[in-house]
């Protein structure tokens, strides 16, 4: 088993790239389908969702616009809840269909910032998509439209996703070994 260290801690591959590809691919196609004849804006979510933002949006075959915007609210691998701001955020988004894409909904404390942000900017539709999802760890209720992976309360590295800052560049993903 392939197992890899950052910086004190060991991590073990979970999810191989071409497995991640292939999700990414699903996703896409549902949404080439469920998009069509709509004002797209992707909202990415910096910076774990950048990977998985490039490889998705790459594959959509309308017309779109791209937005990225940075959240501060995570550090090491314990979520503190608290979410302070949201930068980055220009567009006109009225009567427009947001997506959002994430890297991973843990929480979904972030989500909901985000959700309550830009209902205000008067969107006619936002659609959530995260490549990971922990559903034991979610508190809300707001529908997750599009998602790669549903993972247990684990935490990973790999693919956009970091422990202190290392690990967005491997092109598979890893969870933490306990120790
Ligand atoms: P939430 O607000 O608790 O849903 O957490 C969302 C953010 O926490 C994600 O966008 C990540 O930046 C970070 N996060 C949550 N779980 C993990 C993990 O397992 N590895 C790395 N980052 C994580
Ligand atoms: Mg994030």
């Amino acid at each position: 088993m392939e197992t890899i260290a950052i910086q004190d801690k060991k991590f073990r591959i979970s999810i191989e790239s071409g497995q991640i590809q292939t999700a990414i691919s699903n996703i896409a196609e549902k949404m080439n389908n469920d998009l069509r004849d709509r004002e797209i804006v992707f909202i990415t979510v910096l910076n774990g969702a950048f990977m998985f933002a490039t490889d998705l949006i790459r594959r959509i075959k309308h017309n779109v616009c791209i937005s990225c915007v940075k959240l501060m609210s995570y550090e090491g691998i314990v979520s503190n809840g608290q979410v302070k701001q949201l930068i980055g955020l220009n567009e006109d988004l009225t009567g427009k269909t947001v997506v959002i894409i994430e890297d991973i909904i843990d929480s979904g404390n972030s989500i909901d910032f985000m959700l309550k942000f830009i209902t205000t900017l008067k969107p006619d539709a936002i659609k959530i998509a995260s490549l990971l999802f922990k559903p034991s760890k979610y508190k809300f209720n707001h529908k997750i439209d599009y998602v790669g992976f549903r993972i247990p309360d684990e935490f990973v590295v790999g693919f956009g996703l970091d422990y202190n800052g290392y690990g967005r560049n491997l092109e598979n993903i890893y969870t933490l070994i306990e120790s």
